[in-house]
Order: C-alpha cells, then sequence, then structure tokens
C-alpha cells in the first residue's frame, strides 16, 4: 500500500512500508552495483566523481534509500557509498549483502559460513562508515545446505545491533519458507523486468502472504529496455562490461528484444513518458512490489527514472503489453 511521499518540483516520489517493518521506502531505490565499475561481473570503466554526484542526486530528487553490495567491484561499490554518505547530514536507508566475496586472485567465492558474513559484515560496516546496516541481504541462494547455517547467523548480527533488518536475495519460495521457520524475512530482492518474470508464477504472492517485502532488480533489464541499447552500441562495450556476454544481450534473444522495445516507444510517447520510465512503472503496476532498485551511474539517469514512482499505467497499456510480449516470446522460440 502507498502511504506517503515526498514532493521533488511537481514530481510525487511514493513511499511504501517495507514488509514486516515500520520503515517507509521510496518505490524508486538507487542501485550502486555498476559503481563497482570493471570485475568479473563489471560494467566498464565508471568515474567515481560520477557515482557521488548520481547519489547525490538521488537523494536530493527524494530517494531514500540505496542498494549496493560488497562483490560490485570488490569493495569499490560500498566504499564509494561510504564517501558520498560522509558529505551529507542526513543518511538514507542503506542495503547491501553478504555471500559474495573473493579471494587473493579475484576468483568469486560463495560462502554462507557464519565466520565469513560476520567478516563481511564488519568490512561492510567500516567501507559504509556506519555503524549498524539497515538492510543485510543474504546475496545468492547457494551453497543451498548453508542457507540456515548464514539466515542464523544474520539473526545473530541483528540481536547484536550490527544490522537492522534481515534479508535474502534471489531466493525460491521453499528456501523462503526454510529462513521463515528460523527469523522473519523482511524482504527479498528477486530479478524482475518485462523480460525476467519467472517471479510472476508463485513469489510474488507467497511475499504478499507473509508480509515479506519485494525490492526488484533489474527493472530496465540492464539497460536493454531503456531503448539506447543498439547492436552498434553493443559492438563498442568493452570487454571489462559484463553485459557483452549476457546472454540477454545476444542472439537469438537480442533481435526479438530490441524489436520489443521498438514496439514500446508509441505507449511510452502517448503518455508523455520515457522508455525507462515505462520499464520500472511497469514493475510497480504490481502491488506485492515494494520498490524497484533501479541502477544509474550518471545523476541524468536517476533524474529521470525517479519519476517513474509517480506514473500508474492504464489497464489498456498494460495488456498491449502483455501482447507485446507474448509476440517476442514467440520469435525467440521460433529463432532458437
Ligand atoms: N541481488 C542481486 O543478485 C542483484 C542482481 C542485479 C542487480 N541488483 C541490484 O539492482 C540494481 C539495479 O539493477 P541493474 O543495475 O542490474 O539494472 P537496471 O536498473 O535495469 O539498469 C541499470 C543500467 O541502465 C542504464 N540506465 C540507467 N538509467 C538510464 C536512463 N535514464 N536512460 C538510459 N539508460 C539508463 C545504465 O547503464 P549504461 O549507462 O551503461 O547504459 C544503468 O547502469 C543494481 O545496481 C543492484 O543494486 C542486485
Amino acid at each position: 500500500m502507498v502511504v506517503k511521499g515526498v514532493f521533488w518540483e511537481d514530481v510525487l516520489v511514493r513511499k511504501k512500508v517495507l514488509g514486516n517493518t515500520d520503515v517507509e521506502l521510496t518505490t524508486v531505490g538507487l542501485g550502486a552495483w555498476a559503481m563497482g565499475g570493471p570485475w568479473l561481473y563489471g560494467w566498464g570503466p565508471q568515474d567515481d566523481n560520477d557515482s557521488i554526484r548520481t547519489i547525490h542526486t538521488a537523494l536530493d530528487e527524494g530517494i531514500n534509500w540505496i542498494d549496493t553490495a560488497p562483490i560490485y567491484g570488490h569493495g569499490r561499490s560500498e566504499s564509494i557509498v561510504g564517501k558520498a554518505l560522509k558529505e551529507i547530514p542526513n543518511k538514507p536507508f542503506i542495503a547491501t549483502k553478504c555471500g559474495l566475496t573473493w579471494d587473493s586472485s579475484n576468483e568469486r567465492i560463495t560462502c554462507l559460513k557464519r565466520d565469513s558474513i560476520r567478516r563481511e559484515c564488519e568490512q561492510s560496516l567500516k567501507r559504509l562508515g556506519i555503524n549498524a546496516i539497515d538492510l543485510y541481504q543474504i546475496h545468492r541462494n547457494q551453497p543451498d545446505e548453508d542457507i540456515e547455517e548464514a539466515w542464523e547467523q544474520l539473526a545473530r548480527l541483528k540481536e547484536q545491533g550490527l544490522v537492522r533488518f534481515t534479508a535474502v536475495c534471489n531466493f525460491n519460495v521453499s528456501q523462503l519458507k526454510r529462513a521463515q521457520s528460523i527469523a522473519p524475512v523482511t524482504s527479498l530482492q528477486p530479478p524482475y523486468s518485462m523480460l525476467h518474470r519467472e517471479v510472476e508464477d508463485d513469489v510474488l504472492k507467497f511475499c504478499q502472504a507473509n508480509n515479506i517485502g519485494i525490492v526488484s532488480y533489474s527493472p530496465m533489464q540492464r539497460g536493454l529496455l531503456t531503448g539506447k541499447i543498439t547492436p552498434q552500441r553493443l559492438a563498442n562495450l568493452p570487454d571489462s562490461d559484463h553485459r557483452k556476454v549476457n546472454p540477454d544481450f545476444n542472439e537469438p534473444k537480442l533481435s526479438p528484444t530490441l524489436n520489443l522495445v521498438e514496439h514500446l516507444k508509441p505507449i511510452a510517447q502517448k503518455n508523455n513518458i520515457t522508455l525507462p520510465q515505462l520499464a520500472i512503472a511497469w514493475i510497480l503496476r504490481r502491488k506485492e512490489v515494494t520498490s524497484a532498485i533501479v541502477g544509474a551511474r550518471k545523476p541524468e539517469q536517476i533524474q529521470e527514472t525517479v519519476k517513474a514512482s509517480d506514473i500508474d499505467l492504464s489497464a489498456e497499456d498494460i495488456e498491449t503489453i502483455e501482447q507485446l510480449l507474448a509476440m517476442r516470446d514467440e520469435k525467440i522460440k521460433a529463432a532458437s
């Protein structure tokens, strides 16, 4: 339920209560993955000053929360968020994650062992320059057999005041049930966009029924739905941009997706909104979704996307999009 919002100029940035808390999050949150710069799953070179200006702009525009993770640039994204926070008096709600680390040769390690999580938590607090993490999330749902150990450790960190609320990302319903049997889950962070709708099967319903907030990620499918991705731009992406090898950015999916984007343009134009705003408003049409985590690497990007918080799509437009998505699926099937 929308409880209230903050006005910025003539735009309302709406807020919703997060899961089992009394915290009101803006329905657009800022995602800081790309601010990590180059690493195994990085987004190519990123200027730290641009990142800091993007964070300050997001907060000036009324966004009240930021999502980051230690793995994003191996500490760089969290450090940049920490640096940006130092320069402002009112701290936003900070979400970060645990369970994905790296070794001395920068190999990615998936680990949910209790000692590793405590170490990660202490390092995140230091990088972010805060005394407690507002939302601490298990990043991946692997190794599956260690989920209980990790979740118990998060509950302990909460008791000790190092984190305020505990949450998970990428969990399925059965994993959510296992976590819920130990301690309540405040929120789930799943992928959700026009191109990835898997959570619509059962996850959204389960979370709604169990008072688990949904803070969904990649609403513009990492930029694919913004209209700014063309075959030429993809060909020019640096090798350190993981999108170059991501299946969504390659055939047989790419052409049907770019064709979909062309057909979304008239819907955006009719509503006097942009394609990025349309993609995010489409996520927010679902009442189960608390907030969409929107990635940005430049101030102008978040200035544009924050406005999606105040857009309601008509039933007619939603139905048209449904038909366009079905056509895209058919084309991919035919090309596979
Ligand atoms: N828990 C998890 O496993 C997980 C996984 C993925 C993401 N996340 C979180 O969710 C956040 C958002 O997801 P995301 O960053 O993957 O994808 P996204 O929000 O769908 O896309 C973000 C990218 O789109 C482009 N963009 C942003 N605003 C734009 C605008 N106004 N016009 C044109 N292009 C624009 C930018 O890339 P370019 O400038 O390069 O075009 C930006 O980096 C992440 O930052 C992260 O915090 C979590």
